[in-house]
């Protein structure tokens, strides 16, 4: 008889053997580093929105995971996320469905919450799509000449911050946040750490108490490469106004004689036409095409709906383009078979509302999987279309649904 309940201070030496086994990456290898781990993990129990869980099986924890209540910038409203990280299960035994029940566990918790979506990074993609889980908008990593960004912006406004920014530096990406589809809401700990670790600095626009932008960077080395020879990875860039990116950039800009080339994780999918030279140093080419590399790219982060209705509930406000119809989704939806089948919502320029006996214009077969990233909008719906992953049953539908579903693609800056 296997339980999945919440881990309690007595179960935590055992969890952190499962995690340092299930992830030896980590090398929590001797007593010390496992006394460390274990202190941050009462840490992070002490957070009331992470939970740390186990599965047991006559009294022997044989997996573990943390959940987090996360809040999401989803399209024009805040919803309730359930986030999954440090999936781990005992080495004696994988392939039992352990990973199977925790992940029943998770959304069925979720649900009972009144969240309608749960996130994750996958290990493997495939692993979590079986799952139901669809593909969150791509990283794209940028190795970029400093020079290539653009230079011209007043970079006397650029200072560095410290401690005594924090909140300023939150107010700043919670303003962020607000015009922008997918962000999560930071817990204030994050804010904590962010100064704690030297080697990473921070820089940003200060105007009196308010911050208007900031860029978080590491220098990083090669150690094969000369000690004058660094690289600078920036792990978030936060702007309000084009004057605010343009001073940050003239920033950057400015590194070239220090630094060779800048690493930049970004979903922004424009960002080439900001450089002078998007290529990024590897001089390939995509034969037999003449497309020179620019970036390389990654499927990460990836979402979730676990109640049709719920979510379309909690998006009552957004105003989904000003579209009218009556949709049927037919969801399949093998892993949690409730949240599957028929869900009929009115659309009335814009506003939905769920009409359970309303005869539909319009019915829309669709994998869960593939669902979630349309209704979060990394994927327009004339793509699934066109590929056979959504099929309707009047095709003369296709530009209103392509209309109604259309959202700026998500972004996280959230790792967990
Ligand atoms: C990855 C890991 C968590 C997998 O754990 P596990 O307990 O061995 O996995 P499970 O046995 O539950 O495998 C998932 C099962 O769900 C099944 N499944 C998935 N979706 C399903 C669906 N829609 N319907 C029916 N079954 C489904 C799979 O087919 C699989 O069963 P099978 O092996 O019989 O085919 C484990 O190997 C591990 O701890 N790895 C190291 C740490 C790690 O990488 N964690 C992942 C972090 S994201």
């Amino acid at each position: 008889m296997r339980e999945i309940r919440i881990i309690t201070a007595d179960d935590l030496d055992a969890f952190v053997n499962l995690t340092a086994n299930a992830y030896p990456g980590i090398e929590l290898t001797t007593v010390e580093k496992k006394q460390r781990f274990k202190e941050r993990l009462q840490s992070v129990q002490a957070d009331s929105r992470v939970h740390l869980v186990g599965l047991f099986q006559a009294g022997k924890l044989l997996g573990g995971m943390r959940l987090y209540d996360f809040t999401m910038q989803l399209l024009s409203t805040k919803v309730l996320v359930g986030g999954v990280g440090g999936v781990a299960v005992d080495l004696l035994h994988k392939k039992e469905k352990v990973a199977y029940d925790m992940l029943q566990f998770f959304l069925h918790y979720y649900r009972e919450k009144g969240a309608s979506l749960t996130a994750l990074y996958p290990f493997r993609p495939d692993f979590y799509k079986k799952m139901g889980y669809g593909y969150g908008t791509k990283m794209q990593r940028y190795y970029i000449k400093p020079a290539s960004l653009p230079g011209g912006g007043d970079k006397t406004v650029v200072a560095r911050l410290n401690r005594a920014d924090k909140d300023a530096l939150a107010a700043c990406y919670a303003r962020y946040l607000a015009r922008t589809n997918g962000l999560f809401e930071r817990f204030d700990s994050l804010w904590e750490t962010v100064f704690q670790d030297p080697a990473w600095h921070t820089v940003g626009i200060r105007n009196g108490s308010r911050i208007s932008g900031y860029i978080g960077f590491k220098f990083e080395r090669d150690p094969q490469r000369s000690f004058l020879d660094n690289d600078m990875l920036i792990n978030e860039w936060v702007y309000e106004t084009p004057a605010d990116f343009m001073a940050l950039s003239t920033f950057l800009h400015a590194q070239a004689d220090q630094i060779n080339r800048i690493i930049f994780n970004t979903q922004d999918e424009y960002f080439h036409f900001l450089l002078e030279d998007p290529r990024n140093g590897t001089d390939k080419l995509l034969a037999p095409t003449l497309y020179h590399e620019s970036n390389t790219q990654g499927v990460g982060l990836m979402y979730r709906v676990m109640d049709v209705p719920g979510l379309f509930m909690a998006l009552a406000e957004h105003n989904f383009n000003g579209q009218t119809c009556c949709l049927e989704i037919v969801l399949t939806d093998s892993f949690l078979p409730e949240n599957g089948g028929s869900t009929v919502i009115v659309f009335e320029n814009g506003r939905c509302r769920l009409t359970p006996n309303t005869q539909p214009d319009v019915t829309m077969q669709i994998d869960v999987s593939e669902f979630s990233s349309l209704v979060t909008g990394v994927v327009p719906f004339k793509a699934l279309f066109a590929y056979g992953l959504a099929t309707l049953s009047d095709p003369a539908y296709v530009d209103v649904l392509d209309q109604l579903f259309a959202a700026p693609k998500p972004i996280c800056l959230t790792s967990f």
